[in-house]
């Protein structure tokens, strides 16, 4: 018998649950995972050989009531981190998507809430899609405004900004607080909320403290390079490997918040430990945004590749323009704040690109996106 805290991570041989269990593991904690091995993500349906020998897999479903008992016995906390991730590709596998995303917690919670001995700590892995554009104010009226999507007419015209709906003039970004209403614009994002809903009320309920972490873009070592949706600087730096040209949606110029995984599973365990912080939704990225071309060419660059950024101009549907994080909440309330720059973070995803033999299948995505009439 040990009296270390156990941590049930679900998805947990994933990128961000595989850096989690190694920042768990050099505290003390002990690791369990439960992970289905989706062959998309994981090739042959194998463990992966960057998880930590030390962690207990369960392979099967979050919706494999048997075996979540299991896993659930003598748990301190959980981190619910299992989801299918592709923002594209869960437009058109719609059903697929809410099975994995939306039924399988609705099991989780369900096998969870029935148990005479819970949990005393829960997190669950929300996303920054679902809050659809982030906040924006116009330079020339002063107006703050949480636009919707970009008019289908505007993106045809390949005019990417937000415009300001009082005089027509360029919006500029701010930064996104959580009290920003939700407007998801994908199935996955809509999969997002509902996950993080149900988690918090439930655990409310049954008297789980939760958190809900809204993560932003998360990247570095470990992310799923055979997996075509996978996020956009592994897809860049494994295109660059191959010798091929990283493919810009828009003008390129669209920003997002990076935030490196080593920051990201730093904050998920303190929003766990912390038993002061309860029931919140959070957000968990940099602060800072950083634009689709800037992450090419530092790979580009980084690289040393003579192929340069090749612009589309077409527009993938559902996607946002900007969205960054406003981290004042979770400053304040968890006392987290990141310290690496980008390119810090792209260092540590280079130095394990380079011991990779990533295919590029990047156009695969591409082309499926195209052929159900997903891009424009
Ligand atoms: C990503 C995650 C999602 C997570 C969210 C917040 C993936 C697949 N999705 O969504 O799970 O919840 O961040 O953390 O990791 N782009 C290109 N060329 C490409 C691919 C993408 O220009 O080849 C652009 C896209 O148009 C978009 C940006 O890069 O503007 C980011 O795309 P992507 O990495 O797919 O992430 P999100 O959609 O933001």
């Amino acid at each position: 018998m040990t009296d270390k805290k156990i941590v049930l991570v679900t998805g947990g041989a994933g990128f961000i649950a595989s850096h989690l269990a190694d920042h768990l593991l050099a505290r003390g904690y002990k690791v369990r995972a439960l992970d289905s091995l989706e062959p998309q993500v994981h090739p042959g349906g194998k463990r992966p050989g960057y998880l930590d020998a030390r962690v207990e897999l369960l392979v099967g479903r979050v919706s494999d009531r048997g075996l979540l008992e299991k896993a659930l016995d003598g748990v301190w906390g959980v981190a619910h981190l299992a989801s299918a991730v592709g923002v594209g590709q869960s437009m058109y596998e719609i059903a697929r998507y809410t099975e994995l995303n939306v039924q399988d917690t609705a099991v989780f919670l369900e096998v969870l809430s029935r148990r005479r001995e819970k949990p005393a700590r829960m997190m669950v892995a929300s996303s920054m899609s679902l809050y659809g554009e982030g906040l924006y104010r116009c330079p020339a009226c002063g107006a703050d405004d949480a636009p919707r999507l970009r008019p289908a007419e505007q993106l045809k015209a390949r005019k990417w900004e937000l415009l300001c709906p009082g005089c027509w003039g360029p919006m500029e970004p701010r930064p996104t607080p959580e009290t920003k209403l939700p407007y998801p614009t994908s199935v996955y994002s809509i999969n997002k909320r509902d996950q993080e809903e149900m988690c918090l009320a439930l655990g409310r309920a049954y008297k789980v403290p939760t958190n809900a972490l809204r993560f932003f873009n998360a990247f570095g070592s470990r992310q799923a390079l055979s997996n075509p949706y996978t996020g956009v600087a592994a897809i860049f730096a494994g295109r660059l490997m191959n010798g091929r040209e990283p493919l810009l949606f828009e003008d390129g110029l669209q920003s997002r918040d990076f935030i490196h995984i080593s920051e990201l599973v730093a904050g998920i365990r303190l929003s766990l430990e912390r038993e002061d912080v309860s029931y919140e939704t959070l957000n968990m990225g940099s602060g800072r945004p950083t634009s689709v071309l800037a992450v090419a060419e530092a790979l580009a660059a980084a690289f040393g590749s003579t192929v340069g950024p090749k612009v589309l101009g077409e527009f993938r549907e559902g996607d946002t323009r900007h969205c960054f994080a406003d981290m004042t909440k979770t400053e304040r309330l968890l006392g987290f704040k990141t310290k690496m720059s980008f390119a810090e973070g792209l260092a540590e995803l280079l130095a394990w690109m380079r011991t990779q033999k990533p295919e590029d299948k990047g156009d695969a995505a591409i082309e499926e996106l195209r052929r159900h009439n997903l891009t424009g």
